[in-house]
């Protein structure tokens, strides 16, 4: 069995990276469509030893994929991904814009991956935030051994999640730097060279981000509807890799050791964890891996049944890319995406 698989947004950070995953975890591919706005017809994007030349999505016809990776946005995915879904093209969305819907399966296959049986109300699995993605596969295997109350997380994210002009911005203001040229930011509200900005997405009316209100939202319903979160949200000057220090409160007792031992065991998580120097993940060191790795596992001392984690992903796989797949793949080992096209 093979499926024709559309990549929507194929020139992007995350459609690059959904071309190489493809390739490189060998899925059954039938034919493979790099798609992306007008402005790159015929631009050329890489797909294992080939090279592919881009569609226009305007022009494209979606009758002929069985399944279509969509990240070019949430605009773009509002406007465009039911009619997709309406020529029998089963979408799987990397933008917030089908998240919070009721009749679309918000998933990370580590955690919830029954919910992928409902794609069927509008032919639509939503992908989550890039900082939800390694929140939840690191808790998961927690929750299940102790019962999470409350979680507290800060994160340290990687500008590549602001898209391919984040990466150019820290590129372009870190060199100016050096010549004396005075930083202009365009793309982060401040300065992001040699610099942190403690804002992501909009501010909402309770004064939190709508990256923070993301995580909370995003929580409740992949995992438990139950958990208390409150998060901030922080940008910071790394080219690829989301870091998050996660301060975790359990309804039933659990210790640092058996945390260790319950994530070793624990799907999609690498603990990599040794209290000496060097003895945990940053995140130039996930770059292009496919794990969760989680360090720094310690007792909180403050509060009653209470832990510290500190935990790292590639924002561009696990955050987006590697999820999608991961679901198009839950979909077919279950038999549920058939070969419309
Ligand atoms: N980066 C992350 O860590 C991450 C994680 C989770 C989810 N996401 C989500 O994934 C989506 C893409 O993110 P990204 O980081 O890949 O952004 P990006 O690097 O800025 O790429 C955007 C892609 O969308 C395409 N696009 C823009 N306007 C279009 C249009 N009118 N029609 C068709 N294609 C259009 C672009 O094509 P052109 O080259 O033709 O403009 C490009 O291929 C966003 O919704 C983002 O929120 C990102």
């Amino acid at each position: 069995m093979s499926y024709n698989v559309a990549i929507i947004g194929a020139t992007g950070n995350v459609g690059r990276e959904l071309l190489e995953i493809l390739s490189e975890r060998k899925f059954p591919v039938g034919e493979v469509f790099a798609i992306a706005s007008r402005r790159s017809l015929g631009t050329e994007v890489s797909f294992g030893d080939k090279t592919l030349k881009c569609a226009d999505l305007e022009q494209f016809d979606f009758s002929k994929c069985d399944i279509a990776l969509m990240s070019a946005g949430g605009d773009i995915s509002r406007e465009w991904a039911l009619k997709i879904a309406a020529k029998g093209c089963v979408v799987i969305d990397n933008s917030s814009a089908w998240r919070y819907d009721v009749d679309v399966p918000l998933v990370v296959p580590e955690v919830n991956a029954d919910a992928v049986a409902g794609y069927t109300k509008k032919n639509i699995i939503a992908n989550p935030n890039c900082s939800t993605a390694q929140l939840v596969v690191a808790l998961k295997p927690l929750h299940d051994a102790a019962t999470i109350k409350r979680v507290v997380v800060s994160t340290y994210q990687s500008v590549s999640g602001a898209g391919k002009e984040g990466m150019d911005e820290l590129w372009t203001q870190t060199k100016g730097i050096f010549v004396t040229d005075p930083p202009t930011p365009e793309k982060f509200t401040k300065q992001i060279a040699f610099n942190v900005i403690p804002h992501i997405d909009v501010f909402m009316e309770d004064g939190s981000t709508k990256e923070e209100w993301k995580m909370m939202a995003e929580i409740k319903k992949i995992l438990d509807k139950n958990i208390k979160l409150t998060a901030t949200c922080v940008r910071v000057p790394v080219f690829v890799g989301h870091s998050e220090a996660i301060n975790i409160e359990f309804e039933k007792p659990i210790t640092a050791d058996e945390a260790r031992e319950i994530l070793r065991e624990a799907p999609g998580c690498l603990v990599i964890d040794k209290p000496e120097d060097g003895g945990y993940v940053t995140p130039v060191e996930c770059v292009g891996d496919f794990a969760t790795f989680i360090s720094r596992i310690r007792e909180d001392a403050t509060i009653e049944n209470g832990l510290n984690i500190w935990v790292v992903s590639d924002n561009l796989r696990k955050g987006a890319a590697l999820n999608t797949i991961q679901i198009a793949e839950t979909l077919i080992n279950r038999g549920l995406l058939k070969q419309a096209a």
